[in-house]
Order: structure tokens, then C-alpha cells, then sequence
């Protein structure tokens, strides 16, 4: 009996003595990655070398996704054959659109994009094929599926036909088309392909960590996705976008800006789709999408949108000091193209799930188990008590 209480006695003092925690893992490295690379200092993003202020409005997003798996742009034979094995991939099973159809109506879009995803494994022929032909193989197909999810849970819970992809569109527009039953003209299919191109990685994000940690298990792919949606869904990650959107509309004028948002802040409530864990100065992403957003919301008749969401950034950047992140303009070009809020960030996911498997794919490459440790604060020495005295 002594020694156990000796024991416990070292470990306390131990325990309390050489642990120190980082809360949130900030600045923790916790992983080595080709991938991409966020300068938070300058504010400025790189996939695989490339500086995103050069590939955006020059580079598709199948360009994109071509550069984070494969670590090369594509030429236009490459590129060709990678679109027309994406946009074939996206067909979905019949009981996978059943089991769209058997959602309950008020689920989240995200909640039924993490189910149906995680569905998905149990007919992917290679799940549990873990090689990395077998992984090259799911990640065309679940990079091709998701979108097709989307279109379709928003097609069924809006009463119209789901719709086959149509093989002479480019993979974002397609699921453009596919969500709205009708074909984007040349300035949406610019804005969405610069939308998912802009989402498509942004370093160790908590979703890719949460994807990478899965994999590092030896879990199948499906699984690290799965992982990676669930995480992605939070109002502090990726669902930040939708929440943006809910703010815009509760705001009526520009004048209104000013008295809400300090409002807001006096509350000690967070304004959505400003602030960033890695920049210190303004999201190169933000730059882009702030231009689309301008653009589309003046074409839709939303002009408003954009001069509120204008406003709010003055606003917060003076209160505050902190800049809008990808998900405050994103709202506003999401809106304007067609697209419901609640589906906002299943269009993120859409984009994501290109890094989400760049990373797995590295994780894969080169593993270890990812298995943190943490400070024991709870209590020690408790003298156990038979359930008949408790
Ligand atoms: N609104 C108001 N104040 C903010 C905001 C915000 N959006 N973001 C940060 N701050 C303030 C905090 O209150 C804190 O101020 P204080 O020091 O006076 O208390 C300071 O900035 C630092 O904030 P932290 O929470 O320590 O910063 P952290 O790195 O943990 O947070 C996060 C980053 C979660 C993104 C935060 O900025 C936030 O909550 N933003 C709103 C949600 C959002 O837009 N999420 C999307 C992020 S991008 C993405 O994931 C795709």
C-alpha cells in the first residue's frame, strides 16, 4: 500500500515539474510537409513552390490538385486526361444517393457530407487497399464524389432531379451545374475555379492535422477524410463562412456597420471570418476573393453585400487590428454565385479535400504514429471505496 502511495507521490511532483503545455499545439511542429507553406509574416502562401498570387486566375483547380498530389503542374495532355478521369469518377452508387435521400431534412449539410462520406468507404472497391496506386485511385474518386454529394443533397431536400455530370465542363463548374441545374457563364466559372483553387491547402490547418493524425494510424483514406470534414465543420475552422453570411444579414445598411460591430466586440464576441492562428497581417487568399466578391455581388444585384462586408473590415481592422480570412469574402462570392449558406462550407470541404490528401498521401509515405502526450491534472492517491460503501 506504502509504495503505491510513494509512487503516485514521485509522479505528482514529477508530472507537475517537467510538463509544459502548449495549449492549441501553437507553434508546435508536428509535422514535415512538401505540400504547401504559409508565410504568416508576409503574408503569403506557396503551393509546392508556387506563390499563390501567381497561379490564381492562371492555374484551374484540377491544375491545382494536379501540383499538390503529384508535386507538378500538369502540361495540357496531363491535364486533359486528370479532368476527364475526375469528371468520370463523379457519379455516386445508388444506395449512396438513397442514402442522401433518407438524410433528415434539418441535418446540416456537413453532417451528411461527413456521413455520406464516411459511407462512401464501405463501397469503394480499394478501401482497405492501402498502396499507393490503390490511394491514387480513392483520391480521384472521393476528390469526384464529393462535389457530386453536395449538388445532390441540396437537388433533393430542393425537390428538383439530381443531374449527371456533364463531361464537357471543367470540374468546379460541374458542380456548379449540377447544384443549380443551370450552367455558370464565363465569369462564375472563373469565380468558382479561383474559389476551390484558393481553398484548395493551407499548411497544418486543424482539419488536416485531424486527416493526418487518422492516417498515421494506418486508417484507410475514407476514415482521414472523415476525420477531416468533422473537423472542418467547426464555426472557428471552416464553418466560420456560413456564419459570416448569418452576420451579413442581420445587418441592413452600411451606416449600421459601425454600431454592430463595436456592438459586437464591446460583447466580447468573436466577428467571424476575421483573425488567423498563422497571419499577421492580411490572407493572401483574402485579396482574391474580396475582388470576386465586388464583382459578383455588383453583377447579382447585391452590391450591398459587398459594401456592408467592405465596411466590416474597416471597422474591424481599426477596433482590432486583425484582417478578414478566407472565409469572409468567400460568404459573399458563395452567396452571390447561387449557393446557400448552410452549403457553404461543404464547398470548402470540396476544395480542401485536395489537401486533405496531399497530406495523407505524405503521412502515408513516411509514418509515425502521431501520438502526443498531456499533463495529468487530475488527482492522485485516491483510496478506492467497494461499490457496496460508495
Ligand atoms: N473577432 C474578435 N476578436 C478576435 C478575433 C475575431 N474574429 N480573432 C481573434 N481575436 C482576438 C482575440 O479576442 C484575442 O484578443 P485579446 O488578446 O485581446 O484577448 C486575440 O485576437 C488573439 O486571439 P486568439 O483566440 O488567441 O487567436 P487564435 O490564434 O487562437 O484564433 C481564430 C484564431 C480561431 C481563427 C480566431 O481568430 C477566431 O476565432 N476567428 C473567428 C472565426 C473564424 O473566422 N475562423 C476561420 C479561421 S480561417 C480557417 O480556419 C479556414
Amino acid at each position: 500500500m506504502s509504495t503505491v502511495k510513494n509512487t503516485s507521490e514521485k509522479t505528482e511532483k514529477m508530472e507537475k515539474k517537467e510538463k509544459t503545455v502548449v495549449r492549441g499545439l501553437e507553434d508546435i511542429v508536428a509535422a514535415e510537409t512538401g505540400v504547401s507553406y504559409v508565410d504568416g509574416v508576409n503574408g503569403a502562401l506557396y503551393y509546392a513552390g508556387y506563390n499563390v498570387h501567381d497561379l490564381a486566375g492562371r492555374t484551374s483547380y484540377e491544375e491545382t490538385i494536379h501540383l499538390l498530389w503529384y508535386g507538378e503542374l500538369p502540361n495540357r495532355i496531363e491535364l486533359a486526361d486528370f479532368r476527364s478521369r475526375l469528371v468520370s469518377e463523379m457519379r455516386l452508387p445508388s444506395q449512396v444517393i438513397r442514402m442522401i435521400e433518407l438524410a433528415p431534412p434539418n441535418s446540416h449539410p456537413m453532417a451528411v457530407l461527413r456521413s455520406i462520406v464516411s459511407a462512401l468507404g464501405m463501397f469503394d472497391p480499394d478501401v482497405e487497399n492501402n498502396t499507393l496506386e490503390a490511394n491514387q485511385r480513392k483520391a480521384v474518386r472521393l476528390t469526384a464524389q464529393i462535389p457530386t454529394i453536395i449538388a445532390d443533397l441540396h437537388r433533393v431536400r430542393t425537390h428538383q432531379p439530381v443531374l449527371s455530370p456533364d463531361p464537357h465542363l471543367g470540374f468546379a463548374p460541374n458542380f456548379l451545374y449540377m447544384f443549380r441545374g443551370s450552367l455558370p457563364d464565363q465569369e462564375e466559372t472563373e469565380a468558382i475555379d479561383l474559389c476551390m483553387m484558393l481553398h484548395a491547402d493551407h499548411g497544418l490547418n486543424a482539419s488536416t492535422f485531424a486527416a493526418r493524425v487518422t492516417a498515421s494510424t494506418k486508417s484507410d483514406m475514407h476514415a482521414a477524410i472523415t476525420s477531416a470534414i468533422a473537423t472542418l465543420k467547426g464555426p472557428l475552422h471552416g464553418g466560420a463562412n456560413q456564419r459570416v453570411m448569418e452576420m451579413l444579414n442581420r445587418i441592413d445598411d452600411v451606416d449600421e456597420v459601425k454600431a454592430y460591430i463595436e456592438g459586437m466586440l464591446d460583447e466580447k464576441k468573436r466577428i467571424m471570418g476575421f483573425g488567423h492562428r498563422v497571419y499577421k497581417t492580411e490572407d493572401p487568399r483574402a485579396k482574391h476573393l474580396r475582388n470576386i466578391s465586388e464583382s459578383l455581388c455588383h453583377r447579382a444585384n447585391q452590391g450591398h453585400l459587398y459594401e456592408i462586408s467592405h465596411r466590416i473590415e474597416q471597422v474591424v481592422r481599426k477596433a482590432k487590428g486583425i484582417y478578414p480570412n478566407v472565409d469572409f469574402y468567400s460568404a459573399t462570392v458563395q452567396h452571390a454565385l447561387g449557393i446557400p449558406k448552410e452549403y457553404f462550407t461543404t464547398v470548402f470541404a470540396a476544395s480542401r479535400i485536395s489537401g486533405w490528401i496531399a497530406h495523407i498521401l505524405e503521412q502515408y509515405a513516411d509514418n509515425r504514429l502521431i501520438r502526443p502526450t498531456s499533463k495529468y491534472t487530475g488527482q492522485y492517491g485516491r483510496t478506492f471505496v467497494p461499490i457496496e460503501k460508495r
